[in-house]
């Protein structure tokens, strides 16, 4: 396999960098607001919201009862009976929410403007639905399903997509007498149904000296946690996973110790599925500090995040994560509620690729500044964008790249002219945009 463009070790532009870089050179000029549904945000010195990002606000693909995201959200409802299911909250959020709440250090790349969407310097759109763990505690919910949107900068290929969906889930537990024996018999309840059925689990410890319990935590009630935290999601996965084709081969499932700044133990869990080891979710007993700031007194809790596209590619087996966007009758119509079917690809129309090769200018590119571009520009019909070539003049320094962008609609056949015309637009915005200079 070729590589794709993955993360590069690029240099994270920090916020005073980036408006120095900006300042330098001349730009067109910024709109002064940017319109997210239906209403107008001051742009600033970090806005890089573009608009094809601007208009997957509010497609609410897993609000959908027929779509595949729908489906698998619906499911994963029914599955965790009694939980409050909330999937309305609008992914314009603080830097605080999303980062600073949930102790991300000041530093953590995910911060960079290489890597999230900025509206400008006090708002972004969440990059995870843990942005709003703090907000669901403080309401008052004690076992709860929250599904959205999520945006991150990303590369472009069949797994990867700059909007996807995640579900959070939280349960509460009082940490006094009454709590722990609700755990407890909770615990014995989901360990005698997982005891019959065909699952295999590769365990790791609960807790160990990399994946510490907190130090606010009683060591024997932080593990009892994290044990019905991992019942609880072997036996979602049996439900998802299980009984789906004709085998009679178990579920296999294993844990990770992982980490997250907001969550301590914490882990990853991946699923064997047709032959690969698939990592779904990440989860944990929430930091303290999280329900301090809720306001929940005396109590613990777990949470997981799980990504509701990689769900739905396994189980439904869709090729390609563009798909969950079509709006194309002969996707759409393939699916029904709460159905768990395969996807019968339809023709798949062939590739047109084209080389784009320039100097960079001083003040650089981020390679998902490039990728932006490239969506912006030509929208999903950018199958995948993958670096060839990186080059540094010897004598001048100077540094070039080639970039590969694969042009392939799902719904039509590309002539050559259409596709010339296509990379044409993409280069002159490039050269617009960053000032570099292209290559013949
Ligand atoms: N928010 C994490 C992510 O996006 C997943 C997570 C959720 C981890 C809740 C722990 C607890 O990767």
């Amino acid at each position: 396999m070729t590589a794709l463009l993955c993360r590069l070790p690029t240099l994270h532009l920090t916020h005073a960098s980036f408006s120095l870089s900006r300042r330098l050179l001349s730009r067109p000029a910024r709109p002064p607001t940017v319109s997210l549904l239906g209403e107008e945000y001051p742009t600033d010195d970090v806005t890089n919201v573009t608009s094809s990002i601007a208009e997957k606000l509010g497609r609410d693909l897993h609000r959908q009862p027929a779509h595949p995201l729908g489906i698998i959200r619906a499911l994963i409802e029914t599955h965790f009976a009694g939980f409050t299911a909330i999937s309305d909250v609008s992914p314009v959020v603080t830097p605080a929410l999303n980062f600073d709440d949930l102790g991300f250090p000041a530093d953590h790349p995910g911060r960079a403007l290489s890597d999230s969407y900025y509206i400008n310097r006090g708002l972004m759109l969440r990059t995870h639905t843990s942005a709003h763990e703090v907000e669901t505690f403080r309401a008052g919910e004690r076992k709860w399903l929250l599904s959205a949107d999520v945006y991150r900068r990303d590369e472009i290929d069949a797994s990867h997509y700059p909007v996807f969906h995640q579900m959070e889930g939280a349960r509460v537990f009082s940490n006094d007498k009454a709590g722990l024996q609700e755990l407890t018999n909770d615990t014995a309840r989901l360990a005698a149904e997982l005891e019959r059925a065909n699952i295999e689990i590769e365990d790791i410890p609960h807790i160990s000296s990399t994946n510490p319990v907190q130090p606010e935590h009683d060591p024997q009630t932080s593990a009892l946690v994290a044990h019905h935290l991992k019942l609880s999601l072997n036996s979602l996965i049996l439900k998802l996973f299980g009984g789906h084709g004709a085998s009679t081969e178990p579920v296999r499932v294993r844990w990770i110790e992982a980490y997250f700044p907001f969550t301590s133990p914490s882990y990853e869990v991946e699923v064997f599925y047709r032959g690969k080891w698939l990592e779904i979710l990440g989860c944990g007993v929430v930091k303290q500090s999280t329900l301090d700031r809720a306001n929940v007194p005396n109590s613990i809790s777990w949470a997981f995040g799980l990504g509701l596209e990689r769900l739905a590619m396994f189980l439904f087996s869709i090729p390609d994560i563009r798909l969950f966007w079509s709006q194309d009758e002969r996707f759409l119509s393939q699916f029904s509620p709460g159905r768990v079917t395969t996807f019968k690809p339809y023709s798949k129309y062939p590739p047109n690729s084209r080389d784009i090769s320039f100097w960079l200018s001083a003040s650089g590119m981020h390679d998902n500044d490039f990728c932006d571009v490239v969506r912006d520009t030509v929208g999903d019909i950018a199958e995948s964008v993958e670096m060839i070539d990186h080059f540094i003049h010897p004598k001048t320094g100077r540094s070039s790249k080639c970039f590969r962008i694969n042009y392939r609609s799902m719904d039509k056949s590309l002539t050559d002219e259409e596709a010339n015309t296509l990379h044409q637009q993409v280069a002159s915005r490039v050269r617009e945009k960053f000032g570099v200079e292209i290559r013949d």
